[in-house]
């Protein structure tokens, strides 16, 4: 029994999930352990101690497969193997082993709905028409010699790409080397199973699906996104694999509404977890059009999708709570201020979002406020949909400086910088030469320099993941806005068992008025060092959050 739940009598099975924060590793930037510039599998289990004196309780792993990289792992060619980089699978067995010792689960990315073309099954099924893998895929015939349909690829371009040997297109979403898997055939429905029971086996804390809500698309129809069979399909993989374990299963789901998310996360239905929902990642982009089309944020509507959030799963979903992964730009940069009010700025969102309702994901680097790192050229760009893009808008006559200032905001190398770990070489990341540019503010951004000062942002962190486990009215509370409020502030109550907590985070850099009918008791937490705080009436600072349990 968790504590505190036996209180407020609900008989429901608590989940660890639940009651927990997630670290996300991207395994290529986090830690070089053999000078070879590629973060890996040795690297993070040096870390392990790091991530113990955190506090998080399980880490999402980025894909460590045996991978060619044309997408940094998200392009498999062997489900069963480690990526030669990152090591063996004894040094996988290892980490697992030290994770559990640090009572970390470890979350393994599932990355099916499409495979690299270098994995067996694709290999065989080009060979020809009626090679026995050939439906493992999706291949269809040209229409008046040309692709089947104007279906595009999320990485620029179409999405079929022609095969000259047979004659016919196959599927990709993504890169043409990241062929999409027919989910339709049963046999590769079963293998995904044997794989993902493979994993299971070894002792995995379960599974981040990327992309999950592709697998039921009907590309003759346009259909990729939500089709048909999804949900199906989900009750069956959730039957076959991890319905008998406990684990967390959380689906990448860019198109989830609300209404959506319960059918993935209602408990009853025997789907997933939860879903990352992307509702408010959204904000920042013109209306119809895509990431690269900026816009500034309007902070009332992410107030208004946060909120809708927060109230509308009750007790038919969860939700998980995220400013970051590897595919978003640094959230301090995004939203914020990443020079002179960086340190208020990231304790600031981190505030915000770790007293909500949901399960909290920490993206490596975010602990410690790691900000955007700009390009001037193309030549310095790693990521493929941010090359593909580049091209693909230089023919249809872009100027370059308005593509390079797209990458600057959205681009994926933003987050992908290594990680910086203190302010020798690389920041600590590797020996040897960086795949990646390592950003040149590693000096002064690094764990190190937080480690040794007990007012910083991964403090801070590491204070709102304690209060978490220490306080069940941050899992469990009801949420309640304060309406009240100017635009820029966002504020709201958490409310359980007769306790109320009053949370308050001004989101922008200039001072604003802030005041409710009542006092605070205690305060929990202030990124500005607040001994008292008068909720009747104060400024809120540039950037000022705190959180205090109201008198009741
Ligand atoms: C997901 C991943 C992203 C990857 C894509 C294709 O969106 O998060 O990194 O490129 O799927 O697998």
């Amino acid at each position: 029994m968790v504590k505190g739940y036996e209180a407020k009598g609900m008989e429901k099975e608590v989940k660890w999930w639940q009651t927990a924060v997630v670290y996300q590793i991207y395994p290529r930037s986090f830690q070089d352990s053999d000078g070879d510039g590629i973060g890996d599998l040795r690297g993070i289990i040096n870390r392990i101690d790091y991530l113990k004196l955190l506090g998080i309780t399980a880490i999402w792993l980025s894909p460590v497969y045996k991978s060619p990289n044309d997408d940094n792992g998200y392009d498999i060619s062997d489900y069963q193997d480690i990526m030669d980089e990152f090591g063996t699978m004894a040094d996988m067995e290892e980490l697992l082993a030290k994770a559990n010792e640090a009572s970390i689960k470890i979350v393994m990315d599932l990355v099916v709905n499409h495979t690299s073309d270098e994995h067996k099954w694709f290999i065989e099924a080009k060979k020809s028409r009626d090679n026995a893998y050939r439906d493992y895929y999706i291949w269809r015939d040209p229409v008046d010699g040309a692709e089947p349909n104007e279906l595009g690829s999320i990485f620029s371009g179409s999405a079929w790409e022609f095969d000259e040997a047979s004659g016919q297109y196959y599927l990709h979403l993504f890169s043409k080397r990241q062929p999409d898997l027919n989910w339709e055939n049963e046999k590769v429905r079963r293998e995904v199973y044997d794989m993902m029971n493979f994993w299971l086996d070894k002792g995995v804390g379960g599974f981040r699906m990327d992309v999950i809500d592709l697998i039921g698309k009907l590309p003759d129809q346009g259909i990729t996104g939500n089709g048909p069979k999804l949900h199906e399909y989900l009750q069956e993989m959730n039957r076959e694999t991890f319905g008998s374990h406990d684990v967390l299963t959380v689906g990448e789901t860019w198109g989830a509404t609300p209404e959506i998310a319960k059918q993935y996360s209602d408990p009853k239905r025997n789907e997933l977890s939860m879903v990352f929902q992307f509702e408010h990642i959204g904000l920042d982009q013109q209306e119809g059009k895509d990431k690269w089309d900026l816009k500034p944020l309007d902070i009332a509507e992410l107030k208004e999708v946060l909120v809708k959030w927060q109230t509308s799963l009750g007790d038919e979903g969860w939700n998980s709570l995220f400013w970051n992964n590897h595919d978003l730009p640094r959230i301090v940069s995004r939203w914020g201020n990443d020079r002179e009010l960086r340190e208020q700025c990231a304790k600031m969102f981190a505030i915000l979002l770790h007293i909500m309702k949901g399960t909290p994901y920490i993206y490596q680097g975010e602990e410690i406020g790691m900000t955007n790192c700009p390009v001037t050229s193309i030549d310095e760009v790693e990521d493929i949909e941010a090359v593909n893009m580049y091209h693909d808008r230089l023919a249809k006559g872009y100027a370059v400086e308005d593509i390079i200032r797209s990458i600057n905001a959205k681009g994926r190398d933003n987050a992908r910088t290594p990680m910086q770990w203190d302010d020798s070489v690389n920041g600590g990341f590797t020996s040897g030469t960086p795949w990646l540019h390592v950003n040149p503010n590693y000096a002064e951004i690094n764990v190190q320099r937080n480690l040794d000062n007990p007012d910083s942002i991964f403090y801070t962190y590491k204070r709102l993941i304690q209060l978490r486990k220490d306080n069940p009215i941050i899992v469990w509370g009801d949420f309640e806005l304060i309406a009240h409020t100017v635009k820029e502030v966002f504020a709201y109550y958490r409310l359980y068992n007769g306790e109320k907590w009053l949370v308050a985070a001004n989101m922008s850099e200039r001072e604003h008025a802030f005041g409710v009918e009542e006092d605070a008791d205690e305060i929990l937490i202030s990124n500005y060092n607040r001994s008292s705080i008068d909720i009747r009436q104060l400024t809120l600072q540039p950037y000022e959050a705190f959180a205090v349990k109201v008198r009741g």
